[in-house]
């Protein structure tokens, strides 16, 4: 780190780490001299001289050029939003090294296209607020923009370039920046408790390291995190509620009008994780398309070949199913409502041909980290073929285990009895789960 190396970026910037941060310093150093000194208000929203310079040109409304491809860049800045910035004190200069006072007009680089320019020059941003870029790289949104989305996020597309504000002017209200693209979403959410109390999005997915909704554990975490003894006060009437809390998603019993669906998860049993597609050879829709020749969705015998499929490398019975319980769409994942109105009833579920387990889908995780996913047809879940396959997932009287459905009408009587017994009764239910379905237990 002690020598300045002078590597060049696409945007034609060079930068030197050590310089960086000498900068950075300085510039904090000013900061608090400007908030100290008598004059620190008008110190605020002053730009320096180069500054006006570059702004007695760029603030011209409808400055704008016109790009080889046809697109139009706009080249109009707004002075007084970018005085009341965040980063008033930085100055033009620092993030647009290659275009000074003496090079342009007219300009010599050549700029491909709109999103490529801001690729190029959002770069800038990571060498002053490293960390976040680190947590960015990680993100979903991330791995789509590498792999070529042109509408998944960078900095600029979250936090206007020359407006950027403090984090405590984020309003949860407007759902902004995420409801620009989330929009179904957000309209969904804006109702909700969570939208009433004026959560914004970030309270769950974070800002920078968003994950995918349906795979990993972040966004239980996150419910858990913030409603601490959320499992005991469960365990105070659902049996086994860190089972239903690994196989039932919270929204599927906390937004009572969605509709619910069971996900069949492709599961490596050796790992203990779900199975990921392979990179650059995507195989699960292939297989399952070749197995459900007549398109109908999958059958248990088209279930079971998939399967075979994908066992036929590695251990005997190493691809196993998982099933969890939730919602059919993103916005139902959102419509959560006051806990007097959670699904309670048990029978919602454990009923002979409860809704729920009318719409099934068999999924695998893709190359980006989010699900792709399959139709199945219901009757999978029931079918003697299947019960080997879907040994890991059941529910009482929503499938066609009946012994299990009888063990339930049993806990019930004994359950409203002996409140107690629910120990025996699991472990009871574990017992003739595993001669049944020949289901392994985590
Ligand atoms: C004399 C008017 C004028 C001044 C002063 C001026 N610019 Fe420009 N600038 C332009 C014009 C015109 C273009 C469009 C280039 C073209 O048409 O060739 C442009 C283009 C740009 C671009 C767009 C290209 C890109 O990289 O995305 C940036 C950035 C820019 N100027 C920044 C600055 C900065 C920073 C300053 C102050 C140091 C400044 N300009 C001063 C007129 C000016
Ligand atoms: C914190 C870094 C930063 C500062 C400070 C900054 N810019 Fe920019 N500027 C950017 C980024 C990033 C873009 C690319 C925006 C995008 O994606 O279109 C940009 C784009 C531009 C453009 C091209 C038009 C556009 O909107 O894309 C012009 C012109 C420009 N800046 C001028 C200025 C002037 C003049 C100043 C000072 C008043 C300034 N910039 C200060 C980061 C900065
Ligand atoms: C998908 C939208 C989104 C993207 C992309 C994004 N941000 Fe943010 N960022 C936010 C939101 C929302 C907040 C404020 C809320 C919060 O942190 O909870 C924030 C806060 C910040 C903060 C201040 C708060 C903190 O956490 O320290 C900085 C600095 C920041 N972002 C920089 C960046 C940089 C640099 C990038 C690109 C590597 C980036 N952001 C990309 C949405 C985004
Ligand atoms: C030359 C260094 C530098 C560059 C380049 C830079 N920033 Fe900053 N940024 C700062 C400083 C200094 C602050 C104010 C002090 C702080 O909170 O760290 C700041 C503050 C912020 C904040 C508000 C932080 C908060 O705590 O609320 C956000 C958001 C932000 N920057 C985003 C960006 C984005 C997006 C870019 C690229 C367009 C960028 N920054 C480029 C130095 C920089
Ligand atoms: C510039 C547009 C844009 C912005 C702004 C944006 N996103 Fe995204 N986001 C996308 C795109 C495109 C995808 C991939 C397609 C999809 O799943 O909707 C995505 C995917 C996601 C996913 C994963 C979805 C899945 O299927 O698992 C989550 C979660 C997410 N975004 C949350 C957020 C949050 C939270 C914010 C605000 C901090 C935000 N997004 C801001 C464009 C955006
Ligand atoms: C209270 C926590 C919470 C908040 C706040 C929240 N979400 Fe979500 N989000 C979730 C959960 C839970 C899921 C579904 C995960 C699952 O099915 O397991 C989800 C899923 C998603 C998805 C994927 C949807 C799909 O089609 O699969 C996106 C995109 C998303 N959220 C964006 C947002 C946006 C934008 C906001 C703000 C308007 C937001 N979320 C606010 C918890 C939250
Ligand atoms: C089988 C359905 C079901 C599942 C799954 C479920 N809940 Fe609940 N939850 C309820 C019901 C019903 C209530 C109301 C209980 C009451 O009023 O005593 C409730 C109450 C709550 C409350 C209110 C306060 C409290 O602790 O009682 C919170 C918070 C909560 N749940 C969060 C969650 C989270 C987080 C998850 C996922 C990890 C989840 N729930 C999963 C049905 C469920
Ligand atoms: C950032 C903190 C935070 C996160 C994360 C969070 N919540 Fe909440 N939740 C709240 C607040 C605040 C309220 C409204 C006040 C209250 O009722 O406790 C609330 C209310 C609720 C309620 C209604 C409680 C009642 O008494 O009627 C339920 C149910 C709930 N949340 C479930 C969830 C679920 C499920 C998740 C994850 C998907 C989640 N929460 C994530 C803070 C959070
Ligand atoms: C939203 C749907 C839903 C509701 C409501 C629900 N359950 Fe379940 N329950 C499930 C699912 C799905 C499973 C399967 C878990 C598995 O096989 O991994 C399950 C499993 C069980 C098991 C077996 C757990 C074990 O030890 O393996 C019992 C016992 C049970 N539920 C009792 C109840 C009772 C009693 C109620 C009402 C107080 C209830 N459930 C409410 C969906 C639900």
């Amino acid at each position: 780190m002690a020598t300045c190396s002078t590597g060049r970026a696409s945007a034609g910037t060079t930068f030197c780490a050590d310089l960086i941060a000498i900068g950075r310093l300085a510039l904090l150093a000013m900061v608090m001299l400007a908030a100290t000194s008598p004059a620190a208000g008008a110190a605020d929203n002053t730009l320096s001289a180069l500054d006006e310079q570059c702004l007695g040109c760029h603030s011209v409304e409808g400055m704008k050029m016109k790009l080889a491809n046809g697109e139009t860049l706009s080249l109009h800045v707004d002075g007084a939003a970018f005085a009341k910035s965040v980063h008033n004190l930085i100055g033009c200069a620092v993030c647009h090294r290659d275009v000074t006072l003496e090079n342009h007009p007219p300009l010599k680089k050549k700029i491909a296209s709109l999103r490529e320019n801001s690729l190029a020059l959002a770069k800038i941003c990571s060498t002053c607020h490293a960390a976040i870029f680190k947590q960015y790289e990680g993100s979903i949104h991330a791995v789509l923009q590498r792999a070529g989305s042109p509408g998944a996020p960078i900095c600029t597309d979250c936090h206007a370039p020359h407006a950027v504000m403090s984090k405590s002017a984020y309003d949860a209200a407007s759902g902004a920046p995420c409801s620009g693209c989330h929009d179904p979403v957000f309209k969904a959410y804006a109702g909700s408790v969570h939208g009433e109390a004026a959560l914004g999005c970030a309270n769950c997915h974070r800002a920078h390291d968003v994950n995918p909704a349906t795979t990993g554990e972040q966004l239980k975490n996150a419910c858990l995190g913030c409603h601490e003894g959320t499992l005991s006060s469960h365990k105070a009437w659902l049996p086994n509620a860190e089972r239903h809390f690994d196989a039932v998603s919270c929204p599927a019993c906390h937004s009572p009008t969605a509709k619910r669906k069971v996900d069949l998860r492709l599961y490596d049993a050796v790992a203990k994780e779900r199975v990921v597609e392979k990179a650059g050879v995507p195989q699960f829709e292939s297989r399952a398309r070749s197995a459900d020749a007549k398109g109908l969705g999958l059958d248990a015998l088209a279930l079971q070949s998939l399967l075979l499929e994908f066992n036929r490398e590695g251990a005997p019975k190493q691809t196993t199913l998982r099933g969890r319980l939730e919602v059919t769409t993103g916005a139902e994942a959102h419509q959560l409502a006051p806990k007097a109105k959670a699904i309670q009833d048990c029978a919602t579920c454990h009923r002979r041909g409860a809704d729920p387990f009318q719409s099934v889908t068999v999924s695998i995780v893709g190359a980006d980290g989010r699900p792709v996913r399959y139709d199945a047809q219901q009757g999978v879940l029931n079918s003697m073929i299947s019960v080997d396959s879907v040994g890991g997932f059941y529910a009482i009287g929503g499938t066609r285990i009946e012994v299990l459905d009888m063990l339930f009408v049993l806990a019930l009587l004994i359950g409203i009895a002996v409140p107690v017994g629910h120990l025996t009764l699991t472990w009871l239910f574990r017992r003739t789960a595993k001669r049944i379905g020949g289901r392994e237990d985590s």
